[in-house]
Order: C-alpha cells, then sequence, then structure tokens
C-alpha cells in the first residue's frame, strides 16, 4: 500500500436543514465566512497538510460548488481588461490549488453510503474523510495531525473531542478508548453512533468526522446493515474495522472547531475570522466596542 495521503473524500450532499431557507437553493458548504466559503478553508486547510486530489461526493442543488472551483474564463477576460489582476489571481488560484472529482450521491441512505460511492477512486492508499461543513483551527491543524499519528502509528485513525453535556450523546458518535498510546492517541475498542445519555458510561470521547482511512472499509461497507434510523453509517464499518485491526482515536484539544451548519457557531466563526481580518478587523472591534448590548 502507498503510504502518502494523497485524496481526500468529502461528503457534501446533505440538504443541509438546519439552514433552511437558505440552504434552498445554496449548499450550506457555500455559507461565507467573510468572503469565501466554508469549503475553501476545508481544502485549503487539505492542501496544506500534502492532499492533492479532492474527491466531493455531491448530489441534488450543489452545482455551486463545482463552479466554485472551476475557471470562470468570463469572469478572467472582464478582470483583465479592467486591469485586475490580483482579483483574478485570486480566482484562478482557486481552481488550481487541486484536482477536483465529484461524484453524485443520488439517494442519501447515509454517511456510509456516500462513502461507498467512491470507492472506484480509492486505489491501494489510505484518505482522509472529513465534513463539509466543519473549520478547523489550529496548529498542527486538524488534518497534519490525523497525518501524522496515521504513519506513526499506521492505523486508520480518528479525531476526537471531550464532550460530555447530556444532549452530545444524542449529536455525535463516540469511541470507547483502550490502550493509551501516548498523550493524545488511544487504541478504539468501540465506535458508537450518536450513543444516547442513557449509554454514555459506555463510551469515552465524541468523534467528529475527521478521518483517515484504509481500503479494507469498503468491503465491511458493502456488507453493512442500516443501522440507527435506517442508515447506513461510516461509525459502524468504523467499528467493525476496529475488530479487525487497530484503529486509533487521537484528540484535537488544542483546535478550535466552528461547526458551521450551526448558527451559534457560524456566527462565532464570521466574527472571529472578522476580528482577524487585516483589511477589516481594526474598523468591526471598534464597530463591536460601541454596540450598545
Ligand atoms: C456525523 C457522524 C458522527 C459525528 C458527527 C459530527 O453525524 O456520523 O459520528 O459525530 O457527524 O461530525 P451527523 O451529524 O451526520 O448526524
Amino acid at each position: 500500500m502507498t503510504d502518502k495521503i494523497k485524496k481526500i473524500v468529502i461528503p457534501v450532499a446533505g440538504y443541509g436543514t438546519r439552514f433552511l431557507p437558505f440552504t434552498k437553493s445554496i449548499p450550506k458548504e457555500m455559507l461565507p465566512i467573510i468572503d469565501r466559503p466554508v469549503i475553501q478553508y476545508i481544502v485549503e486547510e487539505a492542501v496544506a497538510a500534502g492532499i492533492e486530489e479532492v474527491i466531493l461526493i455531491t448530489g441534488y442543488s450543489k452545482r455551486a460548488i463545482e463552479d466554485y472551483f472551476d475557471y470562470n474564463l468570463e469572469l478572467e477576460y472582464l478582470l483583465d481588461g479592467k486591469g485586475k489582476t490580483a482579483e483574478k489571481k485570486l480566482i484562478r488560484d482557486i481552481s488550481d490549488i487541486a484536482k477536483f472529482i465529484y461524484v453524485r450521491q443520488k439517494e442519501q441512505l447515509g454517511t456510509g453510503h456516500a462513502l461507498l460511492q467512491v470507492k472506484e477512486l480509492i486505489n491501494d492508499e489510505p484518505f482522509m474523510v472529513v465534513s463539509g461543513d466543519d473549520i478547523w483551527q489550529g496548529s498542527p491543524s486538524r488534518l497534519e495531525l490525523l497525518r501524522d499519528t496515521y504513519h506513526k502509528y499506521q492505523a486508520p485513525t480518528l479525531l476526537t473531542l471531550e464532550r460530555s453535556n447530556p444532549t452530545d450523546y444524542d449529536k455525535y458518535g463516540y469511541v470507547k478508548t483502550g490502550e493509551q498510546l501516548d498523550d493524545k492517541t488511544w487504541t478504539v475498542t468501540d465506535f458508537i453512533e450518536k450513543p444516547g445519555q442513557a449509554h454514555a458510561h459506555m463510551v469515552d470521547q465524541a468523534t467528529f468526522i475527521g478521518y483517515v482511512l484504509t481500503p479494507d472499509i469498503f468491503p465491511l461497507l458493502e456488507n453493512l446493515q442500516p443501522g440507527k434510523g435506517g442508515e447506513i453509517w461510516m461509525t459502524d464499518a468504523i467499528h467493525q474495522l476496529a475488530r479487525q485491526r487497530q484503529v486509533v482515536a487521537v484528540n484535537g484539544g488544542h483546535l478550535n472547531y466552528y461547526d458551521c451548519g450551526n448558527k451559534m457557531d457560524y456566527l462565532k466563526a464570521v466574527t472571529e475570522f472578522g476580528l482577524k481580518r487585516e483589511d477589516i478587523g481594526e474598523e468591526f472591534r471598534n464597530y463591536l466596542k460601541n454596540l450598545n448590548l
């Protein structure tokens, strides 16, 4: 098996119902953090971690994502004519950053079903899977951490955080950890999708779709029975994988996490990123200070 992680799979076919009515016609992955969409932050993070190929699992009404990462020759011509070379470079660089591949998931039967759609695109190599609406900030980055942990233990790797509010157990997949391998890495013995508070005592850390997987996940996905809510979950296949070989969990406690499909997290991301911007940060800070709250 080739060892370098060159591919990332991003399922983006979901309807984004938490952000209706906006998501009626615009994909939630295109929500802007000031002037660039959430999905761009994810792709840039992936490229910085060595990814060369971005595989997006799309669906109906997700065309805006494909257009965003394509050339827009008409707009480039227009910008050229106006002498706006910096703007032209800005929009072209978005397309040149990686190789983009799109696969349609025709019906939404779960995260595991989504991943199965790209089976033929993954050779004998490890690959990453991330969600299309999460932004993670920190050093090392989330994907550098996943990459380096995979290489260190030569094992499929899951990103985790401590989450123990009662409602969290209905929101996230949780791992039960076994042996501690280093200060932030454990072996995984069980992986349970949304265990519910009643089963909180059986699990340890919450997971987020931030995985390094290996192609031996595909036969498991193909033979999987529908699980929670009748859906086919990546979680269940990874749970089985952990019975066959070592799977590890790495804690990303040093990272800032914004679930941009959640209104409050989205607002936090816009505010915090806005404050850090060189062009508008200071003006925005003064504006916030003068708000009569
Ligand atoms: C998915 C995963 C779950 C994870 C969550 C947040 O659930 O199946 O394990 O904790 O994303 O990343 P969903 O939000 O699609 O129901």
